[in-house]
């Protein structure tokens, strides 16, 4: 197997973390973009850069020259009733979910373009195809998100696949506040036509898969991992 060289953004736990296991364990190195990074310790070809997307400018001289692949996972779930969504709320989810996306594919793009073949993953949410009441400010990002995929896939071709994962609910650090219940957390996953919520590992294998050359036929898409909510009444 070839060593790659990927970069995770917000890969210190979550989703994120989730793929820097898989990477590490695989023998590839991860440059990891996060303000925090307690759980990295102790894994393999993993390099830490302390970052705070929304106010840092990215700089090309913490990435690898060549970049294999690109993961941005921040993201935001501010669940209120539009009303009570300020504008200030969709400016600070746009600038997290989808500024701090551009900023670190634009300081990426050479290191991508210098690859033989690389991929970005970024993430969207079930919320963008599914209308779901209180989900206004977040699905106006990710749908951004859904748009930038596409756009991006279609200006990167051939050299660099562009995919979007779009989760429904899944336990991580983001989501805890729905899980703290165990009892209502098993409730929310009887909505589900597959009749549970999800995991780390169900978003992160896939995640994984869609960065590697697995999938080198594959760009330009928004992929549902979301146990069937947004296709199966
Ligand atoms: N979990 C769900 O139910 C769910 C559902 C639909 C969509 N999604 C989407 O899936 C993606 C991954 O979600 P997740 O649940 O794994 O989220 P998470 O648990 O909050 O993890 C997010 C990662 O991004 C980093 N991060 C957050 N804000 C940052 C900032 N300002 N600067 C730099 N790094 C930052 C976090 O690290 P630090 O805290 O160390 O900075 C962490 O590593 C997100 O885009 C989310 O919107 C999740």
């Amino acid at each position: 197997m070839t060593e790659k060289n990927y970069v995770i953004v917000g890969g210190s736990h979550g989703i994120g973390f989730g793929l820097v296991q898989r990477l590490s364990e695989a023998g590839h190195s991860a440059t990891v973009l996060s303000r925090t990074n307690e759980k990295l310790a102790g894994l393999k070809g993993v390099n830490h850069v302390t970052v705070d997307v929304t106010t840092d400018e990215i700089s090309t001289d913490w990435l690898p020259d060549s970049i294999d692949g690109l993961a941005y996972c921040p993201g935001s779930i501010n669940l209120r009733s539009f009303r009570g969504l300020k504008p200030e709320v969709f400016r600070e989810d746009f600038e997290l979910n989808v500024v701090g996306a551009v900023k670190c594919l634009q300081a990426a793009l050479s290191g991508l373009k210098a690859a033989p073949s690389s991929s970005v993953l970024m993430f969207s949410t079930v919320a963008v195809r599914q209308g779901m009441t209180m989900h206004a400010s977040v699905a106006t990002a990710k749908g951004a998100i859904e748009g930038l995929t596409r756009s991006l896939a279609a200006e990167l071709a051939p050299k660099v696949r562009v995919n979007c994962i779009a989760p429904a609910l899944t336990n991580t650090p983001l989501a805890e506040r729905f899980f703290a219940n165990e009892e209502k957390a098993a409730s929310m996953g009887q909505m589900y036509p597959l009749k549970r919520t999800g995991t780390t590992d169900d978003i992160a294998s896939i995640g994984a898969f869609l960065l590697s050359d697995q999938a080198t036929w594959i760009t330009g898409q928004v992929i549902g991992v979301d146990g069937g909510l947004s296709a199966v009444g």
